[in-house]
Formats: C-alpha cells, structure tokens, sequence
C-alpha cells in the first residue's frame, strides 16, 4: 500500500484502513488464533493464501446478487470494501455435524444433518462468543427482524452457491461461519468479513481430508499446505 491509510481496527486476521468516507481496505495476516484467542500462532502465506480466496468467493457472491462489501482485491494481501457497521452477531451455517455442534450433542463429526441448520453467535471476545438464539438477537436489539429474516434468507442462499463452487471441486462444505453488517449512509444489510479456510470447515469428497482451520486448532500439520490446496483447486494463484 503506497499511501498511508488511517488505521481503523485490527482484528485477529486483519486489519482494516479508512479509504473514504464509505470504503475500507482490509490487510489480510498471517496471525492465526483459535479457541477464542488461547491458541495463537501463524499460517505461512496465509494472508495471501485467504485473500485470493475470499475475493474470489465474494465475486462470485456480488455475480449472484448477493450484496456484499466487497469491490475489488488490490494487492496480494489487500481488498477495497465498502464500510459497514458489523451486525454484532456470527451466523454459523451447518450441513454437516462437526466442531462444538459435535461435541454439544454428541454426534460423530461428518454426520449428515437432515436439514441446513443455522445457529448464531454474540461478537464479543470478553464473554467468548457465547450461542444466543434469535429471540436473544431481538429483544437485546441486536439487529432488527427484517434484518434477522434477511441474514437467514441470504445465509441459505449463500450456502447453496459456496456448497456448489466446493462440490465442484471435490470438496464437501461442511459448516462455516459469515458476518453481515450495514452501509454507512443507506443502512443496507450486505455480507461482510471473509470467507475463507479460517472461517469454513471444507473436507475432501473423497478421503474427508481437513482442509481448513481445523488443521491448526487440533495440531494436524501442514495447515499452509491445505490452504494452498483449496485455493489451486479454485483455480486460482497467488
Ligand atoms: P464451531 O463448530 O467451532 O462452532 O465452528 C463452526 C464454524 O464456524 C467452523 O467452520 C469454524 C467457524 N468459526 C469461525 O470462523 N470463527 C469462530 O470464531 C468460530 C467459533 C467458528
């Protein structure tokens, strides 16, 4: 980035710089975090790696009229976004068991649910993203019905089209997680964050191989590797 931005925020994957009144630009890290932050470390080229893969995936969102903030990628490790407030909330989107859905009821990872299933999460590091249910999400005013009825209508849609790209691929999208949050001057909802290795959990069709995250949560190895498998078999480079 030649020009000096104001910082904004720094998250756990990146860090966000004003452009202009209504855009951002978001530097993507190598910083990887797990467990609400007790697991910390890196991802070699991760940065890279998530941004080429999350614009991509955006791209295609903004082609399937699902408005996102997403504009442009700019560089290896940066993208142009449209600034939004963040819908204080993670909306976790379930084809498969796996992960704390798992470990909550007991079932065996990779076992199929009969229907997609949403759930949702309150942002906050303090008190460690805790589950709340959309009656949570009304009456603390977190965001307002027409919204809520909004994120569940896009989540499905979104599921749908990101299941597809990873089928294609022969990649089974198991579950993932998207933020959503609303333009500064129209107040839009619009999809915001990423949507990368860090944020779903993607297992090969075949061998059901992880090739996400998970990989350096639970110390598999080769997480750099994964990643890099996920974004050539998108087709895409670096
Ligand atoms: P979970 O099984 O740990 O609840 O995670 C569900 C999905 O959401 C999984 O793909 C990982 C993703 N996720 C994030 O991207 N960030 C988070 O902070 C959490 C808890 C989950």
């Amino acid at each position: 980035m030649a020009i000096k931005m104001k910082k904004l925020y720094e998250g756990k994957a990146k860090i966000i710089y004003s452009k202009s009144a209504s855009q951002v630009v978001a530097s993507y890290k190598d910083d990887a975090t797990a467990f609400n932050n007790l697991k910390k470390g890196s991802i070699k080229n991760k940065g890279i790696i998530n941004n080429t893969i999350s614009s991509y995936l955006f791209d295609v969102l903004n082609h399937c009229k699902i408005p996102t903030h997403f504009i442009k990628k700019i560089d290896k490790k940066s993208q142009l976004l449209k600034k939004v407030d963040i819908v204080p909330i993670e909306v976790l989107v379930r084809n498969y068991f796996a992960g704390s859905l798992s470990k909550k009821f007991g079932v065996k990872e990779g076992t199929k649910l009969p229907d997609t299933l949403i759930e949702y999460c309150l942002k906050s590091d303090e008190l460690g993203d805790p589950h709340i249910s959309t009656d949570h999400i009304l009456n603390l005013g977190l965001c307002d019905l027409d919204h809520l009825e909004l994120i569940e209508e896009y989540s499905l849609r979104i599921n749908d089209i990101l299941t597809g790209i990873f089928y294609s691929i022969g990649i089974n999208l198991i579950d993932f997680k998207i933020e959503f949050g609303l333009t500064k001057k129209t107040k839009e909802l619009i999809l915001a964050d990423e949507i990368s290795p860090d944020t779903c959990r993607l297992w090969d069709l075949k061998t059901n191989k992880k090739l996400d995250k998970d990989r350096f949560r639970r110390d598999l190895g080769n997480v750099e590797d994964a990643y890099i498998e996920v974004m050539e078999r998108l087709n895409l480079k670096i």
